[in-house]
C-alpha cells in the first residue's frame, strides 16, 4: 500500500468545480450522481473531501469520497472495543468510491482503495480514529472490499469496517 504506483498520464486531483463530473459513469447510478450532484457543494461546505483521479486528458477515470463520523460503541465487535471508552467513537468514512466503466477490471480500484486508505492513515496522524467504516451499495460491491479484509458491523450486513490497527498493518506492509 506504501508505493499507490499510477499508470503513466494519470495524476490525483481535490475534486474542483470544473472537473468534468457530469461526464462520469461507473455502471451505478447513485454513485454517478454524488459526483456530478454533490461531491463539490459538500467539499464547499467542508462535509467530506473528494479526489478524483484524472487522465492526460483531465477526464475523471475513477474518485473516493472520504469524510469523518462516528459509530456507537455498541455497534462495533467486542474484539475491537474491548480496550475503548463506552460512547460514541470517532471513524473515517470512505462514503464513495468509483471506477469509469472503460477503466474496470484493470486494477485501478484497488489502486483508488489503496491511495483512500493512506489518505485516512495520513490522516490519523493528526485526527485520531478507530476504524474506517463505508457503506457498501450492493453485494458486488461488498465482495470487492471484503477481499480486503473490511469485515461486517454486526447486525449492519452492507455496513463494513477495518479497524485501525489493521490499517496500520496494512500501511507498513506495503
Ligand atoms: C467495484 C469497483 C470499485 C471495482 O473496481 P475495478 O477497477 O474493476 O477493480 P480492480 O480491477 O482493481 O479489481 C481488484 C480486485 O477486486 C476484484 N473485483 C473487482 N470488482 C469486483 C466485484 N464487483 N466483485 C468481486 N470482486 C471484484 C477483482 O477481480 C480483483 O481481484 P484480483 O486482484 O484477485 O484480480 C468498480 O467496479 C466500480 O466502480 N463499480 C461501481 C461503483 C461501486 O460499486 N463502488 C463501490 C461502492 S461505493
Amino acid at each position: 500500500m506504501s508505493g499507490v504506483r499510477l499508470p503513466a498520464g494519470f495524476r490525483w486531483e481535490r475534486l474542483k468545480r470544473d472537473h468534468p463530473r457530469q461526464q462520469f459513469r461507473c455502471g451505478d447510478d447513485k454513485v454517478d450522481a454524488w459526483l456530478s450532484a454533490s461531491a463539490w457543494q459538500h467539499q464547499k461546505k467542508h462535509l467530506s473531501v473528494t479526489k478524483a483521479l484524472c487522465n492526460s486528458d483531465g477526464r475523471i477515470t475513477s474518485y473516493y469520497t472520504l469524510a469523518t463520523g462516528q459509530v456507537d460503541f455498541d455497534d462495533l465487535p467486542l474484539d475491537m472495543t474491548r480496550r475503548l471508552p463506552r460512547r460514541l467513537l470517532p471513524v473515517a468514512v470512505l462514503a464513495w468510491l468509483g471506477i469509469a466503466i472503460d477503466r474496470q477490471g484493470q486494477g485501478l480500484g484497488r489502486l483508488v482503495l489503496a491511495q483512500a486508505l493512506r489518505d485516512c492513515h495520513d490522516a490519523s496522524e493528526t485526527f485520531p480514529f478507530v476504524a474506517v467504516i463505508l457503506d457498501c451499495i450492493d453485494d458486488a460491491a461488498k465482495t470487492f472490499y471484503r477481499r480486503w479484509d473490511f469485515q461486517e458491523i454486526p447486525g449492519h450486513p452492507y455496513r463494513l469496517f477495518l479497524s485501525y490497527r489493521q490499517l496500520e498493518a496494512m500501511t507498513k506492509g506495503g
